[in-house]
């Protein structure tokens, strides 16, 4: 009779998995190693406006310093609506030859982060870019559990003139953070924390144009 052998963990990240297992968190743990950054989608595809608005709809539900709920949400969805958040954007400042999505690949929808100011014109409160975060990155995983997959790039690199794009109001409103979204047309993959050959830790695109993103091991980050 085979008895079962007990898997000796060799690593912190296989200790890790086995508790993910034991846990019933192995779908999650798909949607969070998949839920990549994306910046090529396929235009041809259209996120709905009603996904995005789904996609706020979680995004206002989250947890948020002391309950204040200073976050608003900005959904842009139509062809030239889109064109114009697009224009004020910048791409993968580590991808240094590549210029941007090019036309057909470009993002199908937004949805600008925003913290109203308590005094007008004055910085929102610095609680608010953690609640940012935690709006984002729920947005980020709720569109990539969808069917058909939904992708999203998070962007704090944009011009001044981003509000002014979306025709929102400067000095009651602090943009936090621009989220594109669209049908993902660009596979990602997590590698090696080593494996970009410039030997940096930056993403990095290999030949068949696969975007790698270097992840350092758990047991570097557990401190
Ligand atoms: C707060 C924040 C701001 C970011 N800003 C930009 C940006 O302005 N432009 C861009 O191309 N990517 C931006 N990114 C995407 C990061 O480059 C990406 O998260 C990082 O390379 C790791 O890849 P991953 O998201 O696939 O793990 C941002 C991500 C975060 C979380």
């Amino acid at each position: 009779m085979n008895e079962a052998v007990p898997v000796v963990p060799s690593s912190a990240e296989s200790m890790a998995k086995q508790g993910c297992e034991k846990l019933g968190l192995d779908a999650f743990d798909a949607l969070v190693r998949r839920a990549r950054t994306c910046r090529r989608f396929d235009e041809s595809m259209r996120v709905p406006r009603e996904f995005l608005l789904e996609l706020a709809e979680l995004a206002h539900l989250v947890p948020c310093g002391a309950n204040a709920q200073r976050l608003r949400f900005h959904v842009v969805s139509g062809a030239e609506d889109c064109a114009r958040v697009f224009d004020e954007l910048a791409w993968a400042g580590a991808l240094k030859d590549w210029p941007g999505p090019a036309e057909g690949e470009r993002p199908t929808g937004y949805i600008a982060i925003l913290a109203e100011r308590t005094v007008p014109g004055k910085p929102a409160a610095p609680i608010t870019e953690v609640d940012t975060g935690i709006a984002a990155q729920t947005m980020m995983l709720a569109a990539r559990s969808a069917t058909p997959e939904v992708a999203a790039c998070m962007f704090k690199a944009f011009t001044p003139r981003a509000i002014d794009a979306m025709g929102l109001d400067n000095d009651k409103y602090e943009l936090k953070l621009i989220m594109a979204f669209g049908v993902p047309a660009e596979t990602q993959v997590i590698d090696a924390i080593d494996s970009n050959p410039d030997g940096t830790i930056n993403y990095w695109r290999d030949e068949a144009q696969v975007h790698h993103v270097p992840k350092r091991p758990l047991s570097d980050v557990l401190v």
